[in-house]
């Protein structure tokens, strides 16, 4: 596992990006849970965001990527709305303890 950040260093209700290992990808916190995918929308396969840790939609309870607004779920990253409805993000395995929050490149 790596270590991404702290973790309080992605809050309730809000993404983070990352760039770990050459690879880039991105936390959510909903509901206290975690999530950690693949920053690879399945429409281009290019990054989803403009912004820097910029990955929800306006009302923080999708995942948008940013070129076409595709709109993915949360929990699962599944593509609900959009030119790649259907598909879905890569999730990774991601575990939080007192030293901070970790992913397995590996797993998906
Ligand atoms: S590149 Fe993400 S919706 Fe088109």
């Amino acid at each position: 596992m790596l270590r991404l950040c702290a973790p309080d260093e992605v809050a309730e209700g809000r993404s983070r990006g990352f760039e770990i290992a050459g690879e880039k990808l991105f936390a959510v916190r909903k509901d206290g849970q975690l999530y950690a995918y693949r920053n690879r929308c399945p429409h281009r396969g290019i990054p989803l965001e403009w912004l820097p840790d910029q990955f929800l939609d306006h009302s923080s309870s999708m995942i948008q990527c940013a070129t076409h607004g595709a709109l993915f779920l949360i929990e699962s990253g599944e593509c609900v709305a959009g030119p790649c409805a259907g598909q879905s993000l890569q999730i990774l395995a991601v575990r939080e303890d007192d030293q901070g929050i970790w992913v397995d490149l590996n797993d998906a």
